[in-house]
């Protein structure tokens, strides 16, 4: 299977929409409860795209990969470190979310949007890069760590109703990936 990675627009908002809620579906089951991820709604979420999208400053970037015939499978998004819990990250770069559809998972799409991420962070100047993970996503962690992340703080967080814990990967410095 081939992907092709390309610079989000608005005009992707909806596809991206619809892989961000069905990837937190699939990926999430074992981790948050049935009742808020059923709740998730793909209208809301690509209104949300699209506004991000519409006025995005140019030190975020987002990447949508997509299949050989086109369709959107996948996400990642990211830029400077964003001041959200109550534990810093410590970097100045930050992974804002990376999401794959099940069915494209394991063929390297999520290296290969991490890389676009890494490689505009170090274009645009920052030294590191990193982000919060749920502590019991054990799949993703194992991720981090096979790119060169190094696991460090954790926070407690409130998402979509649920008390989650969240542990922080750093990559200093960012990694150049081929
Ligand atoms: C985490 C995620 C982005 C990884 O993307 P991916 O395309 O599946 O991973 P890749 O094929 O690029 O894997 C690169 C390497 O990471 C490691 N890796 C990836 N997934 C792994 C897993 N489930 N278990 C153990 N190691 C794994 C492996 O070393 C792998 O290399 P290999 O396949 O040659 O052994 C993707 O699985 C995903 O979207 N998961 C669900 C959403 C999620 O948890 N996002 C993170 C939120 S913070």
């Amino acid at each position: 299977m081939t992907f092709r990675i390309d610079p989000a627009t608005v005009a992707d908002a909806e596809a991206i929409a619809r892989v961000h809620v069905q990837g937190w579906r699939e990926s999430y089951k074992d981790l948050l409860n049935p009742a808020s991820l059923a709740g998730l709604s793909v209208e809301e979420r690509a209104a949300m795209w699209k506004e991000g999208l519409a006025v995005r400053d140019p030190g975020t970037l987002a990447l949508v990969g997509r299949t050989g015939e086109g369709e959107a499978v996948g996400f990642a998004i990211g830029g400077p470190t964003r001041s959200e819990g109550t534990v810093p990250l410590g970097t100045e770069a930050e992974i804002y979310a990376i999401y794959l559809l099940d069915r494209v998972k394991r063929r390297g799409l999520g290296r290969a949007l991490m890389a676009g991420l890494f490689a505009h962070f170090v274009r645009r100047g920052f030294a590191s890069a990193g982000l919060w993970v749920l502590r019991d996503n054990g799949a993703a962690r194992r991720f981090y760590e096979a790119l060169g992340g190094e696991a460090g703080p954790e926070q407690d967080l409130e998402l979509r109703g649920q008390t989650v814990t969240e542990i922080a990967y750093r990559f200093a410095p960012i990694p150049v990936l081929s």
